[in-house]
């Protein structure tokens, strides 16, 4: 059915126009049909009231625009695939696509999830055609390959099974996994080296994945934010390298501890010995790798095993400073009066690469923050969580992941959780 429709109701979407560039000498000769009368309609279609969008004619547009015409013959499309159509429609007029233009159509289609099979019909051609078309042109190729994967992972993402997705692109079951798992490793990677989950979504998005914050939550499997209850010696293997921004310990010691005021509340700490030299040097050989090029690492101590404590930590790490905590309310200790009044712990200040402070102000090597109170202590040698605060946030900026292989009662966990840095922990025995 032919319908006069005036021009000023007919958009061109950009996309159909892209399928072909508009070029003057055609336009001529439309305008020397319209002038002779023998020019055909243009095939548009129904989108509201006097709304209609262009399939094919828009040489023979042009002409009658340049013509001052009002109005135009066109014939009403009644399909819903407008782009495939106008594709067609442009194969039927004989006249070939240029390489680029060709590249963008074949693009689009494969985008629309159109099969081989489908785009070979579209063209009027044999599917090994265009299979030959891909093939011969390394940039289509990437670029297809690129926007299937993105597809791919956007149908996943929609809920489609991965055979499902297969069928649309034509791909097999196993490429479509291939392309999903790869993604999803990349996806985590990102978030263990540190993107924030907003700012995965954010680059997905550039990218045209469709990702949203909860899908994220459902698919990352965190590596982090979590305590795991084992020897370090086996555990710290396990993770990844170079992801930790900065490690917090506080080893035992190596004095044989035992607090002899609290009638005995607290069994002694395993490898609170001589053992605990090697556990010190064994685990900062297999944390190592683990940490970031850049990365700052405390190690708590004691004056009475310093200089075995010292170079081994020195095998490793550059040591930088010795900070001093000074516990403000030590407890009562010997009530004989034979020796000085323990009031202060060491803490070894040490860096891999060269990471900087991230506070403005220099801080100085004294802390002062109160001992845990003795009725509130979950582990015998619990340390102030705002005192760990202070060195995660001298340290470390939000996001960044910190570390304690000898958690305790998870002083660290927590102070980097409240500090909103990832966390991650080992630790021997559950503290309850
Ligand atoms: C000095 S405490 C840490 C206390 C902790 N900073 C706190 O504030 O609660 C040392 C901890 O290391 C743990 N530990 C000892 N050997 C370990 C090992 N091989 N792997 C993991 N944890 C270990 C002990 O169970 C103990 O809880």
């Amino acid at each position: 059915m032919i319908k006069i429709i005036p021009i000023n109701y007919i958009e061109i979407d950009e996309k159909i126009d892209e399928i072909r560039k508009l070029d003057e000498v055609m336009v001529g000769r439309y305008i020397e049909k319209y002038e002779s009368g023998t020019s055909k309609p243009i095939l548009v279609k129904r989108i509201g009231r006097d709304k209609y969008i262009l399939v094919d004619g828009k040489h023979r547009l042009k002409a009658c625009k340049n013509l001052k015409r009002n109005k135009i013959d066109c014939e009403l499309f009644d399909g819903d695939d407008i782009y495939s159509k106008a594709v067609e429609m442009n194969q039927e007029h004989g006249i070939p696509l240029t390489k680029e233009e060709e590249e963008t159509v074949l693009i689009n289609l494969f985008e629309m999830g159109k099969t081989q099979e489908e785009i070979a019909k579209i063209f009027h051609i044999g599917q090994s055609a265009i299979a030959m078309r891909i093939k011969r042109n390394p940039m289509l190729t990437k670029s297809l390959c690129d926007k299937t994967n993105i597809s791919s992972v956007n149908e996943i993402i929609n809920g489609k099974k991965h055979e499902e997705v297969a069928n649309i692109y034509g791909l097999s079951r196993s490429r479509i996994t291939q392309i999903w798992n790869d993604w999803l490793n990349e996806l985590t990677n990102n978030y263990n080296n540190g993107s924030t989950k907003q700012e995965i979504v954010e680059q997905e998005s550039e990218k045209g994945i469709k990702l949203t914050l909860e899908k994220l939550n459902e698919l990352i499997e965190e590596d982090y934010n979590k305590l795991i209850i084992g020897d370090c010696l086996k555990e710290i293997p396990k993770l990844n390298n170079e992801i930790i921004d900065c490690l917090i310990i506080d080893p035992p010691y190596g004095q044989d501890y035992q607090s002899h005021h609290r009638n005995n509340k607290f069994k002694k700490i395993k490898y609170d010995n001589q053992k605990a030299f090697d556990l010190l040097d064994n685990s900062l050989k297999l944390i190592k790798p683990k940490l970031n090029k850049n990365s700052h690492i405390y190690i708590f101590t004691s004056w009475k095993v310093i200089e075995k404590v010292k170079p081994i930590i020195e095998k490793y790490f550059d040591i930088k400073n010795c900070l001093v905590w000074d516990k403000v309310n030590p407890g009562m200790g010997d009530t004989v009066g034979g020796n000085y009044g323990e009031q202060y712990e060491l803490i070894i200040f040490a860096k891999q690469g060269n990471k900087k402070l991230v506070v403005d102000k220099r801080p100085i090597n004294i802390l002062s923050f109160r001992k845990v109170t003795e009725g509130l202590m979950k582990h015998p040698t619990q340390k102030p969580i705002e005192l760990i605060k202070e060195l995660i946030n001298n340290s470390t900026k939000e996001n960044e992941l910190v570390v304690d292989y000898f958690a305790g009662s998870c002083s660290t966990l927590t102070a980097a959780k409240e500090l909103n840095r990832r966390w991650l922990g080992i630790e021997l025995n559950e503290v309850k």
